[in-house]
């Protein structure tokens, strides 16, 4: 690799006092100190921290590189993989963070559960766990819309895929998974520097988190080996699974993918939610059009999997808002041997962080890319979309598996509570993404109720009577 260039940046942070400064700004506000970068750079910048390197992307060409022409040249970072200090201490080796012929694997395992036959037959729960956080709304006024949304997703997810009813635990679980979203994704915190032995009150707070999260999942795990019932979910699939030796997995390793899928599969999804509710407060007029297509559409009546085709505009709204507030703001790579992009040299050990964020802000790709428009995703104007340009789901072979789930239980829910609720931001609630592992509203999001003047309700559908749960 000669005759290749290095990429511009700011100088390198190469003494305590200047990484300490470095951290405070990321702190301060990361999303800033990106636009920064990518502003006086351009789209391809290294920021260098005590001889760690670090490559910021947001082109679609480069993304393509990265994701999809040369993927078998990076890994996952050790933010993620790092047993110690990455997001390994709490996951494991599940689907998220392992990688080579163990992740390949394992997503062949999982993938079935999430094929679009199959995933379809959750159309139902999902709309039941809805329904039932909306009959728990009556009366009130107000309500951080933020905890309700990741408890439902996450009831959702532990239904559909292990075929567990975690109502009783969702405090537990949603406490356990609160703390867990606090880990820095980036593990640039002032902490990350201290020695992994000292516990520090967030590293105590962790480990109970996990030591929480661990009884639940190997009581449901102990449960299902002692029925070794097979109830066709995905929990069932790893239990049942061989490798080329005959071999089942461990409980570990099951334990290992389901707390994977549960951290995975919930938090974006309701932040996918949250800030949908956020874009539609401000912009009545979309949110005007978007109450026209579900009364008429559904008429009182609450959705299921065929009336998803009737609710185009919906579905639009979901999606240009993932645009603007990406779920997953940046997904990161380590590369495994010397890479060239574009003609420049991404030497192998260094970092690559493709800032999903930037790049669906990027006026070259959308025009005034501020404003809320989800015109942009309909049939005829999302064939135009630069490819590479929006990827809230990432791209290439590690691509998020739930991505269809994903789209299929939002879409699902926007319809069932905006045909109910009108949401509004409680007086004082100030909007602040907070990019840690996923994008979230800082400090909750708390919105007022509206109740929608009652449309004509026809009788209780199936969806919304507990015996047509799936089993
Ligand atoms: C709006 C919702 C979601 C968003 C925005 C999202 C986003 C992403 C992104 C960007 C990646 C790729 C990261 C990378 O390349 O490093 C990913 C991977 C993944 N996602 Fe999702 N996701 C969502 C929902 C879900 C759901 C519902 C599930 C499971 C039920 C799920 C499970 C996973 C798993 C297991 C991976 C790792 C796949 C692999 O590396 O093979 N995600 N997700």
């Amino acid at each position: 690799m000669t005759n290749l260039k290095t990429p511009p940046g700011p100088p390198a942070a190469n003494n305590l006092l200047s990484q300490l400064q470095f951290f405070q700004h990321v702190q301060a506000d990361m999303l800033a100190v990106l636009n920064a970068g990518f502003r006086d750079h351009g789209d391809l910048w290294m920021l260098d921290i005590g001889g760690k390197r670090n490559f910021l992307i947001k082109n679609p060409d480069h993304i393509y590189e990265i994701t999809v022409r040369q993927a078998d040249k990076f890994h996952k970072p050790q933010d993620y993989t790092d047993p110690q200090r990455g997001l390994a201490r709490f996951l494991g080796n599940g689907l998220l963070t392992s990688d080579g012929a163990f992740w390949r694997k394992q997503r062949k395992l999982v993938a079935p559960a999430m094929h679009t036959q199959r995933i379809t037959k959750y159309a139902d729960t999902m709309v039941f766990y809805t329904v039932q956080m909306l009959e728990g709304w009556a009366g009130k006024q107000e309500l951080d819309v933020d905890d309700a949304m990741m408890r439902a997703t996450l009831q959702i997810v532990a239904k559909t895929l292990f075929n567990a009813d975690v109502s009783q635990d969702a405090g537990r679980v949603s406490n356990a998974m609160a703390v867990l979203q606090e880990m820095n994704g980036n593990n640039i915190t002032l902490e990350s520097l201290l020695p992994t032995w000292v516990p520090t009150p967030r590293r105590r707070r962790e480990a109970l988190a996990v030591r929480d999260l661990d009884e639940i999942i190997y009581g449901i795990i102990r449960e299902r080996r002692k029925s070794s019932e097979d109830t066709g979910d995905l929990l069932s699939m790893l239990l049942l699974s061989l490798d080329e030796d005959g071999q089942g997995m461990s409980d570990k390793e099951v334990r290992d993918e389901a707390v994977t899928m549960f951290l995975a599969g919930h938090e974006t999804t309701a932040n996918a939610l949250n800030w949908t509710w956020v874009l539609l407060a401000q912009n009545p007029e979309v949110e005007a059009r978007l109450h026209e297509e579900l009364d008429r559409v559904l008429a009182g009546r609450v959705p299921s999997l065929a009336d998803l085709r009737q609710l185009p505009y919906t579905e639009m709204v979901i999606k240009e808002s993932m645009r603007l507030y990406p779920p997953a703001h940046g997904f990161g790579r380590v590369a495994i041997e010397d890479v060239e992009v574009d003609g420049y040299v991404i030497p192998k050990g260094s970092d690559v962080n493709i800032v999903t964020y930037a790049v669906h802000r990027d006026s070259r790709w959308w025009d005034d890319p501020e404003a809320f428009r989800p015109e942009r995703f309909s049939p005829e104007n999302e064939a135009n979309i630069r490819k590479y340009s929006y990827i809230p789901f990432g791209a290439g072979p590690r691509v998020c598996i739930g991505n269809s789930f994903a789209q299929m239980e939002a879409h699902l829910m926007l319809a069932t509570i905006a045909q109910r609720y009108q949401l509004r931001l409680a007086p004082g609630q100030v909007v602040q993404p907070n990019p840690l592992i996923t994008l979230r509203p800082k400090g909750g999001l708390h919105m007022r109720l509206e109740a929608r003047p009652t449309i004509q309700r026809t009788t209780p559908t199936p969806a919304s009577a507990p015996e047509a749960l799936p089993a």
